[in-house]
């Protein structure tokens, strides 16, 4: 396949809520550059608490705002000329002049701050947000663990990283788990909302259960994985995956566990997890996109999985081909 080829398999990127920051390496005052959904942005923390996000180029000259840029209240002056914006881009003084341009502005994005992260909306259309990020209560809960945080950049795009909890079989070829757990589907909300459950026997400290894996995907890129079946002991996992372009993801994940867990699953998760990732990486990083894959029975929920993420799209590569027709398991393709 020529590369000219490849490009036309590209997926492009989703809509949704991404998170572009840790809501610990942003004190009050500070600025960061935040390189997503292939723009560049400034976001800063201002005075009140509030982290704001804004197109990061300075409508005049064009300066870098977090590039030196200070914060002031809740807006940022430019290091260039010190032209001053407040938290909706509009720029409120330039120093050494009176008037102010009506074009002296900077797009503002939607942000907010959740499970300590702090999340933008990003939406191809410019549509405005149509669900929330949730609040996970068990990183307020005091019977778990301070949060950890762990993340990392893939050469990959963000849907095929997605796919592969929906993809039993790999478990056994790339990751060597003697066998495939059962496992079941559920959609709700109007669509919207995605529940994954497997489950198989396992040893845990409290000894030999059904533990049940659940996984609740409320798009493509907002995830939580909560290990269940073990009484009052919990263990979560939430992640944001965001789309620095079409081939390159910035995961990250918040893991916190009930405390009679810390001692025996703090570490071994978080290792089981990035080395699991790393398995994967060979794959996501010669792969190309499938639109339409040959799907065998056994494909069922990667298929129906498929299917629900077409909603976070606002141009999909399928959308031209066939409207309607999905890709689904069938005798003819299997
Ligand atoms: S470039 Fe920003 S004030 Fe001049
Ligand atoms: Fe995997």
């Amino acid at each position: 396949m020529s590369k000219r080829e490849r490009e036309h398999t590209e997926l492009p990127i989703p809509n949704g809520w991404f998170a572009v920051a840790w809501s610990k390496d942003l004190a009050e005052g500070q600025v960061q550059r935040v390189d997503a959904f292939e723009e560049e942005l400034v976001l800063f923390r201002g005075r009140s608490g509030k982290p704001i996000v804004l197109d990061a180029f300075c409508p005049h000259m064009g300066a870098h705002l977090a590039e030196g840029g200070m914060v002031v209240g809740d807006g940022i002056r430019c290091p260039f000329h010190g032209w001053r914006f407040d938290e909706s881009g509009t720029c409120v003084e330039i120093p050494y002049c009176k008037r102010i341009p009506a074009r002296a502005r900077t797009r503002p994005w939607e942000c907010v701050e959740r499970n300590h992260m702090i999340f933008v909306w990003r939406h191809a259309e410019g549509k405005p947000p149509d669900w929330e990020v949730p609040s996970l209560p068990e990183f307020d809960d005091p019977s778990y663990t301070e949060p950890r945080f762990f993340d990392i950049e893939m050469p990959v795009h963000m849907q095929e990283m997605a796919e592969n909890n929906c993809d039993p079989a790999h478990f056994a070829t790339v990751h060597g788990n003697p066998h495939i757990p059962d496992s079941e589907m559920q959609i709700h909300e109007n669509g919207r909302f995605f529940r994954m459950t497997s489950w198989q026997e396992a040893e845990t400290p409290f000894g030999t259960h059904r533990v049940d894996l659940e996984r609740d995907s409320w798009s493509l890129g907002v995830t939580s994985v909560r290990m269940k079946g073990m009484g009052e002991a919990g263990l979560l996992f939430f992640s944001s995956t965001t789309p620095i372009d079409t081939h390159t993801t910035h995961s990250r994940w918040a893991f916190t566990v009930s405390r009679n867990l810390a001692d025996v699953a703090g570490e071994p998760f978080i290792k089981g997890m990035t080395e699991g990732v790393k398995q994967d990486l060979r794959i996501w990083k010669n792969k190309i996109h499938r639109a339409r894959p040959v799907f065998c029975e056994a494909d069922e929920h990667l298929a129906a999985f498929r299917k629900w993420t077409r909603q976070f799209y606002s141009h999909h590569p399928l959308d031209e081909v066939d409207e309607g027709d999905d890709p689904t398991p069938s005798e003819e393709n299997a």
